[in-house]
């Protein structure tokens, strides 16, 4: 298998929403409720993200098709990962942990501070994943108030207890 990590192009946008859903497979079901698992982000959502330059993708250069992506907002005055997600059939390949060393070199030369996420605590590919990376988990109580207001966001429908925000210091 031969892949390039690379900024979105346009032709390869109408793959990710599929790539969400499947990717939304590895979840177990009492985490992620089915019937959250096939609401991806839609493709506008992409679409804004690609227009920002924001979003990057992993391109399965056999095929010539799109297997992963991973895309930023700027969120409560720093920069956040919306969503990282890498399909099944292609993981454990580091496709995922590349995504994101793209993005935290590209983070770091725009200057900016911290990237944030939110993630399941207890899931092997979630926070234990992104501490491999340096990220640290912020417990809710430090939180400011639009940082906790993003874990509501991103929580809806999901047990709040097991969500964590998680924060990498791009100055390090
Ligand atoms: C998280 C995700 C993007 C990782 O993509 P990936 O290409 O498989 O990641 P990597 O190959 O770089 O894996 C890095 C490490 O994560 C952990 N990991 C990844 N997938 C795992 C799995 N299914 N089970 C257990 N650990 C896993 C492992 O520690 C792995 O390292 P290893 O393969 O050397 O043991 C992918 O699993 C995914 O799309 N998951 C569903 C969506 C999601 O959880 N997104 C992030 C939520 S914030």
């Amino acid at each position: 298998m031969s892949y390039r990590i690379e900024i979105a192009q346009t032709k390869y946008i109408t793959e990710l929403p599929e790539i969400s859903r499947v990717a939304a497979e590895l979840f177990p079901v009492e985490d992620l409720p089915l019937a959250l698992r096939s609401e991806t982000n839609p493709i506008e959502v992409f679409e804004e993200a690609l227009s920002e330059q924001k979003l990057w993708i992993a391109v399965d250069e056999n095929q010539d098709k799109a297997v992963g992506f991973a895309f930023l907002s700027d969120k409560c005055g720093q920069l956040h990962l919306r969503e990282l997600g890498v399909h099944p059939e292609h993981g454990r390949q580091g496709l995922g942990t590349n995504l994101l060393k793209n993005v935290i070199i590209w983070a770091k030369n725009q200057k900016y501070n911290q990237l944030s996420l939110t993630t399941f605590r207890h899931l092997p590919w979630n926070a234990p994943f992104y501490t491999k990376l340096g990220f640290k988990m912020i417990e809710q109580s430090k939180l400011n108030s639009c940082l906790n207001k993003l874990l509501d966001e991103e929580s809806k429908g999901l047990d709040k207890s097991k969500r964590v925000l998680m924060s990498l210091n791009l100055n390090s």
